[in-house]
């Protein structure tokens, strides 16, 4: 096993030098944005459900296939310890990423989803008791909701909601409000997938460890967009997806504090995860391969890796200046359009813009959308509790990333008229 101490803040994850950020040479890194569709430039606004991949990207997976692919962690020859020392470098690299104390605290799993599902059946089921409480925000994802009810459900747990006030933000005091002596863990989200909101989250971690509480942060839509620093938020859980980070389908994060990934019984068995097995008894791996079993997603991993080199070529003061630039042009631009409305417009958010109109209904506004070759999703954003409390059945989502410019908002603008035109 390799080890390695993360790189200090601010470096690249594979030690080479920053690149300025130059959205032309940006957009030429993502071959799929050459693509045109139905005769117009692409306008991809999309990348809160899932970001396009650079080059390198691409390329880390090509390579690996072409070159020195093999099972990993149980080959003497070359190709797999090639191939297991690349898939380990990933994860030292995910370690830096995210300022983790140890490579230990850094597991592969599928998703951000399928972390949570390891917290709370590992955690949650071995800690849990009847009339423990977990905190939730009304803004949640279903994968940091239906998880928690699963295990809620199992153990007779109570599941308790901060509301989210009507500027979009979660209301602060509510959440101290409802910490106390019977909280065991708070899961809230660092962003909003559906409206953008950035949450307090060093704050809402702090007030949770007061109580003797544990927190899980769901970074799925932070990781893109911000630094994400352990080390400074004190999360004992943190998940992000490495799809929505540039990287690959089908790999993502759980990030634990080495003390509870260690007390946590493993949530499932197979190769990998085991020390000794035998119909007497098995014992089981060290972190993080503990949580690891079976063959994992290789290319995943690598790919992740290279994911991350590309978003650390660039200086997250560059990204944010550029994305906060996009967020407040396109809201100027928005605020032309007398019908439209955008859910927790005046709440601090990043990236996400979620809108409706009253003319027209969101997958209306989608679909008109598309055929001016602006990509948005439409609906509830698999987050319908936030939904009904805006008395909503859905959005239409405008998400950025590092390669979106202005010339796509104003696309975005053009399109919105044409739904007023047909709608209105
Ligand atoms: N969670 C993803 C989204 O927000 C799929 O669109």
């Amino acid at each position: 096993m390799l080890t390695g101490p993360a790189m200090p803040d601010g470096q690249t994850t594979n030690g080479a030098a920053k690149r300025p950020f130059d959205l032309a040479a940006i957009r030429a890194d993502f071959p799929i944005l050459a693509t045109e569709i139905y005769g117009k430039r692409l306008a991809f606004l999309d990348s809160a459900a899932s970001a396009q991949k650079p080059r390198s990207v691409i390329d880390s997976d090509v390579k690996l296939y072409e070159t020195s692919y093999a099972n990993i962690h149980r080959g003497v020859y070359k190709f797999s310890q090639d191939a297991t020392e690349a898939y380990e470098q990933a994860r030292l690299k995910v370690q830096a990423f995210m300022g983790a104390a140890s490579h230990r605290e850094i597991i592969f799993v599928r998703g951000a989803t399928e972390g949570i599902n390891l917290v709370a059946q590992s955690w949650g089921r071995a800690n849990l008791k009847a009339g423990d409480e977990i905190i939730l925000t009304e803004l949640e994802h279903h994968s940091n909701i239906v998880p928690w009810q699963m295990v809620a459900e199992e153990k007779g747990a109570v599941i308790k909601v901060v509301p989210v006030l009507d500027d979009g933000s979660v209301d602060h005091q509510a959440y101290l409000d409802l910490l106390g002596p019977n909280t065991k863990i708070a899961a809230f989200a660092h962003i909003s997938n559906a409206i953008g909101t950035e949450l307090p989250v060093k704050a809402m971690v702090k007030a949770a460890h007061d109580v003797g509480a544990l927190t899980l942060v769901d970074g799925c839509q932070a990781a893109p967009h911000i630094p994400i620093d352990m080390a400074d938020l004190d999360a004992d859980f943190y998940v992000f997806s490495g799809h929505k980070t540039y990287g690959p389908t089908g790999i993502g994060v759980l990030y634990g504090k080495q003390a509870l990934l260690d007390a946590m019984p493993p949530w499932q068995g197979g190769g990998d995860m085991i020390e000794t097995v035998s119909f007497a008894g098995t014992t089981y791996n060290d972190l993080p391969h503990k949580f690891e079993a079976g063959t994992p997603h290789i290319a995943g991993g690598i790919g992740l890796g290279a994911a991350l080199d590309y978003l650390t070529s660039f200086d997250w003061e560059d990204i944010t200046a550029h994305e906060a630039d996009l967020m407040a042009y396109a809201k100027e631009q928005l605020s032309q359009i007398n019908s439209l409305k955008i859910i927790g417009a005046e709440t601090e958010r990043k990236a996400v813009i979620s809108l409706v109109m009253a003319e027209a209904h969101p997958h209306d506004i989608g679909t008109i959308l598309d055929r001016a070759g602006v990509a948005v999703r439409a609906g509830h954003h698999c987050a319908q509790p936030v939904m009904d409390r805006f008395s909503i059945p859905g959005t239409a989502r405008v998400s950025f990333g590092l390669y979106n410019g202005r010339d796509d908002v104003d696309q975005l603008v053009l399109g919105l008229e044409k739904v007023r035109e047909f709608f209105g």
